[in-house]
């Protein structure tokens, strides 16, 4: 069983004292940063905020940081170091990829995108339009929010070169089996690009080991700062142009980061991975295995809190109303604005989110007006089960 208790202890957030009483249920959104993450960042500003990479002792050790965050992140991820690279956001790094694969295609060629996605991983692909490529939409079942493999199959010929989808939905919740839907793309010749902003917070998942060729997520909400984090797998790195400096194109790492790196946050990014092997060495289990330790503690609070929201009047929840491929990310649809229904749970003491979260394109699919929005409760692996307790209280109240 996950210790909770440690697992809070290294949270500065959990003991600050402008915010206690309040519980956090806008995970989804951005979650509290570790202590070791703090720690690199500050120490980072504090003692080496030079140029990395130069002569000089401060020098070396930024840049040797910086290279220690890659090395241990990819380790973890199960990838090559020199196919993971560090943009500015997820929504930056789409942005970059579609670019280029718009120079890497053909006019006529395919692009399968789902209306499960959030805005990131779907407009960028979608304005490929404009510019000749063909855009197929795998769509979504619209009363349960699902993506059927069986449809995209029905989508997929020697036309497709690439099908992006998500790991999870921020709305819908339900975790899709991308082992399966990337054999299916692999087979027909695509290639795989899976936003993983949904699911990462939830356990770093193996990505080498799921298979896809670009997998995308967001530090910022995996304990970390706020930087995106990209996979690009050797065989598409290389095949794809240069989106860097001219002379950078051999560098995989600087191929598609056309930005300048932010040195500290790169260098902090280590901290996360601190915090998975303290997690793991307090557990007595190795860091691959503090995904697992992560998920069934959150699959033991997800059930109450589904079974409370499920069959409630006027309330529809999107997504599986079981624990069982969901991530507890939960989405409710309210006769009035969720909007106001988070403000009024701030006067119960849960910090909750309600709009649209830019998922504009599932909500209207699934018939939910984005203005109105969704109200939707977010928890990770330091939510403690007082505080589900709470939130549902809270609910009881609310709406
Ligand atoms: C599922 C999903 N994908 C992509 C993004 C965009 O990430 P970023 O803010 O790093 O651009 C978000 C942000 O909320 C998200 O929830």
């Amino acid at each position: 069983m996950l210790d909770v208790d440690f697992v809070r202890a290294q949270f500065p957030a959990f003991s600050e004292p402008s915010l206690q009483g309040q519980a956090f249920f806008e995970n989804a959104g951005g979650s509290y940063t570790c202590a070791p993450v703090i720690d690199r960042l500050t120490r980072f500003y504090r003692e080496r905020k030079v140029q990395p990479y130069g002569p000089f002792a401060a020098s070396e050790v930024a840049g040797a940081e910086m290279d220690e965050a890659r090395a241990r992140l990819s380790a973890l991820l199960g990838v090559d170091t020199d196919e993971l690279s560090f943009g500015p956001s997820t929504t930056q790094n789409t942005y970059v990829l579609a670019r280029a694969f718009r120079q890497f295609m053909q006019p006529g060629e395919a692009i399968i995108v789902t209306n499960q996605d959030h805005e990131a991983n779907s407009g960028p692909w979608r304005r490929l339009e404009a510019e000749g490529i063909e855009i197929r939409e795998w769509k979504i079942d619209p009363g349960t929010g699902r993506l059927n493999p069986e449809d995209l199959e029905d989508l997929l010929d020697e036309n497709v070169r690439l099908v992006c989808f998500p790991h999870c939905s921020n709305v819908v919740g339900e975790i899709n089996p991308v082992v399966e839907i990337t054999a299916l793309a692999h087979a027909a010749g695509a290639f795989v690009c899976v936003d993983g902003v949904s699911y990462a917070p939830h356990g770093f998942p193996d990505i080498g080991g799921l298979g896809p060729d670009i997998y995308l997520f967001s530090s910022y909400k995996t304990y970390g700062p706020h930087q995106g984090i990209m996979v690009v797998r050797r065989t598409l790195a290389k095949v794809l142009p240069n989106q860097g400096h001219v002379f950078n194109g051999a560098t995989l790492t600087k191929k598609f980061t056309p930005a300048g790196p932010d040195h500290a946050q790169v260098a902090a990014c280590a901290g996360m991975v601190d915090y998975i092997d303290a997690l793991a060495a307090h557990h007595g289990c190795a860091a691959g295995e503090v995904h697992d330790l992560m998920r069934a503690h959150e699959i033991r609070l997800l059930q109450p809190l589904l079974d409370a929201v499920a069959g409630r009047n006027g309330v529809r929840l999107l997504g599986p109303k079981a624990t069982e491929n969901r991530a507890p990310t939960v989405a409710l649809s309210l006769p009035r604005s969720a909007a106001d229904a988070a403000a009024k749970l701030v006067d119960h003491g849960i910090m909750a989110g309600g709009g649209d979260f830019y998922a504009h394109r599932p909500l209207q699919a699934m018939g939910v007006d984005p203005q109105r929005g969704v109200l939707r409760l977010s928890f990770v692996h330091y939510t403690t089960e007082d505080e589900v307790a709470k939130l549902i209280d809270a609910l009881d109240r609310v709406i």
